[in-house]
This record gives C-alpha cells, structure tokens and sequence, in this order.
C-alpha cells in the first residue's frame, strides 16, 4: 500500500499492491477463496467499502442501476487521494448514469465498432511495425515501454482522434502522471492535458482536420449537443484511455508470455490461437482492477448482505476474473481456454467502449513483436521489476529487454 491507514476491525486494506506482474497478491487471494462474494475493506482514507470478489455477484452488480458511477457524490469510493479530483469536476459519461450517459456514448459509438476498428487494421500494423524497426535500428537492451508499448497506441488514438503526434511528449508525460498516487500531480497533469485539447479544439474550430475530435467539434460542439467543457472532457478521457490501457496490458502481456514458455510455445505453433490467447490475457492480468468503483444510491440486498444505500462497492474484476466457478484453475495461464467472458473490460452500460480497439492492438502487437524478434528476452528478473501500485491501472513504467 502506498498510503498508511489501520483498517476498521474485519475490514482489511484495500487495493493491495502487486508483487507478480500476473498473480492476485495473497490478500486478494484470502478475499477470493473466503465464502460469500461481498466482503468489508478499508480504503486508504480509513472509509469503508464493499469488495465484490465473485464473478456472478460482479456482474450482477454491474448491471444494477442501484449503484452509480458519479464520481461527484462525496461516498463514491476513493481508492487513493488522486481520485479526489474529480470530485468538482465537471463528469464526462464514464461519470454519469442513465438516462444522462446513453446518449453521450452514442455520440462515439460508430466510431468504435467492431467493423470500423477492423478497418484500422493495415494503419495500426504500419506504426507497429515502424516502431519494431526503430527498436532494431537502436539495438539492445531496450527500454520497452519507452520505445514501444506507450508510443504503439499513443500514435494509434492520436490518428483515431486526430491529434497531432508530433505532441507527443506533453500527452505521453501527463497521461503518465495522471496515474501518479499523488493528488497534487495528477491534477496538474489533468490540467496539461486540458489545456492541450482545448487548444487543439480552438484549432479545429477554425481549421477542420481528419479524426474524431474534428468530427464531434463540427457536429455535436456546433449544434449545441455538448459544451466545450465536456469536450474536453471527452478527449481527456479517450486520449488517456486509448494509451495507458494498451501499453500496460502490451507491457505485462509480454513478460507473461516470457515467462510461461511452454503457452507462449503453444501459441507460436498456432497463431490462429492468438485472439483466444488475447482474451486469456486480458482476463488473466487485468490492469484496469479497480475500474468498477459505484455508490448506492439504494439499500441493495444480495447475497445474503445489505448493501446501505451510500456505501461504496467496488468490483474488483481482477479477483473476480479468477473466480475457480467460472474459470477451471483460475491462476493457471492458458492460452486455449475460452475466456472471453472475463471482466477486464467491465461490465453493463460502462463496458469499455475501446475494448475493440484495444484487442486489435494487442493481436496486431504480440503477434509482430514474437514474429520479428523471436530471441526476445526480459533483460532484468522478473522478480527484480517494479511493478506500480495497486490503486492506478497495473503495469510497470519500464521493461528492459534484449534479443
Ligand atoms: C486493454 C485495454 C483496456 C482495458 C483493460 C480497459 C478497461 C476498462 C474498464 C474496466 C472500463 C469500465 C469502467 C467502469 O466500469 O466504470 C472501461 C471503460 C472505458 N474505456 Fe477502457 N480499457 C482499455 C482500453 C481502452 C481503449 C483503447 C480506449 C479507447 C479510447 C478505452 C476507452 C474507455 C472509455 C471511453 C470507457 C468509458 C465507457 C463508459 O463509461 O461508457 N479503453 N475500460
């Protein structure tokens, strides 16, 4: 834990932090093996919350419009200080509820179908393959994260949004930051990105361009349909999420498969395994753990518990996507089993919108990666790397590597 409370008496700590890039740390285990499927924790500011720790209970809940995802409402569950932000902020659709979040996602629905992101297909192997090439050029050891897993789908929702690449080292920084525990420099890393986008907005407004934002200035900006805030809001939210996500997952997907030979062998003998082995992946390492943090707006009564309304829950897919019930030997990595029911997307109205974008990237990636530099090793013992806390999204901010 990065910050220090005494938990409530049968409440433990929660998040707890990672010590194995992929295994539940032993207090997730505890909550995972324990009866019941709703357990009490303390969260870093001493509060209380429900942990969900079984799969058909998270679902269930995911699902309950009981429970919301203000992020405003002063019981939403913080799991560290940084999250305090968005309590006076201005919520973009990850934050509101139905009926107000409906037609806000519509707006960039079509641009995120399963279709539409097939057709991204030959760009996003070009930029894979470019950024292949750089890391050869260079030579080893290479700091993988740096020179691929972070600049793969930084390029990829650039073009997506149409913001200029070339920035990139304001909005790789910040986003990076933005995951950082402390309150003070998430917000002004928030603020950068702001500042960013409503810059590039005032541009668009003048000089129309390709990309998403372009779109959603000239159609929904203009008629009236959002307000530049939220807009902003908007670009913040998928300029973080399209980069951040992927790179961890491409980060931690790569050392998991380094270090289960005998799957990732598997998987070289029969790339057409590769999707199942992506799904396996997602649910097995599941860095967005945390995402599914509600407030009560109701007494909710399930399983044999009351949830008051008020109290927080928080859905930890990472525990539940190991849930022996649904997934046979749960932390055993295999890459033939059918796992694309797993969580790691979430689950209901909040479901990742970029969960298409972001399978595409992890075939295009891994299969790429494997293909042109099979000697492909972790340059430093696994037990040696550092892996981020347990209350931002899971990864490791650096990956040396050599062939
Ligand atoms: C492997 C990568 C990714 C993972 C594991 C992931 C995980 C998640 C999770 C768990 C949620 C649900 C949050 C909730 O329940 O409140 C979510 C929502 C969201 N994700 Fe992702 N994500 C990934 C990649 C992406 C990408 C590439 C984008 C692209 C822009 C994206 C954009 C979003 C957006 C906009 C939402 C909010 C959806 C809504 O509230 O309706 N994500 N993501």
């Amino acid at each position: 834990m990065t910050e220090t409370v005494v938990p409530a008496q049968d409440a433990p700590a929660f998040p707890s932090d990672r010590t194995c890039p992929y295994q539940l740390p032993a207090q997730y285990i505890r909550l995972r093996d324990e009866a019941g499927s709703l357990r009490k924790v303390t969260l870093y500011d001493g509060r209380t919350a429900w942990v969900v720790t079984k799969y058909e209970t998270a679902r269930t809940l995911l699902a309950d419009s009981r429970l919301s995802s203000d992020r405003n409402h002063p019981d939403f569950p913080a799991t560290s200080a940084r999250l305090l932000n968005f309590r006076d902020r201005r919520l973009t659709f990850i934050g509101l509820d139905p009926p107000e979040h409906g037609p806000k996602r519509r707006m960039l629905i079509s641009e995120f179908t399963a279709k539409r992101i097939r057709g991204m297909r030959a760009g996003i192997e070009q930029i894979v393959h470019g950024f292949i090439d750089d890391m050869l050029a260079a030579g080893p050891p290479a700091d993988l994260v740096g020179q691929f897993a972070r600049p793969v789908p930084s390029m990829v929702i650039c073009r997506l949004l149409g913001v200029p690449y070339s920035d990139h080292e304001i909005f790789q920084d910040a986003s990076r930051r933005l995951q950082s525990t402390t309150a003070a420099e998430s917000t002004a890393a928030r603020e950068v990105l702001a500042t960013y986008l409503d810059g590039l907005i005032t541009t668009l407004q003048t000089t129309p361009s390709p990309g998403l934002l372009s779109s959603l200035v000239a159609s929904e900006l203009a008629h009236g349909e959002i307000d530049r805030e939220e807009l902003v809001s908007i670009a913040v939210l998928l300029l973080v999420g399209g980069h951040e996500t992927t790179a961890s997952m491409t980060s931690l997907s790569v050392i998991t498969l380094l270090e289960h030979p005998d799957q990732h062998a598997v998987l070289r003998a029969d790339p057409g395994l590769l999707p199942g082995a992506v799904e396996e992946l997602l649910r097995y390492l599941a860095i967005a753990d945390i995402a599914g943090a509600r407030v009560a707006k109701a007494d909710i009564e399930i399983d044999g518990q009351l949830i008051k309304a008020r109290d927080g829950v928080i859905v930890s897919n990472f525990i539940a996507n190991r849930d022996g019930a649904v997934f046979a030997e749960p932390d055993t990595f295999d890459v033939r089993r059918s796992a694309r029911h797993h969580i790691a997307f979430g689950y209901g109205v909040h479901q990742c919108l970029g969960q298409n974008l972001a399978r595409l990237e992890l075939e295009i990636i891994l299969e790429a990666l494997f293909d042109r530099i099979p000697t492909l090793r972790l340059a430093v013992p696994v037990d040696q790397l550092i892996l981020r806390p347990g209350n931002t999204i899971q990864g490791v901010n650096e990956l040396l590597v050599t062939w």
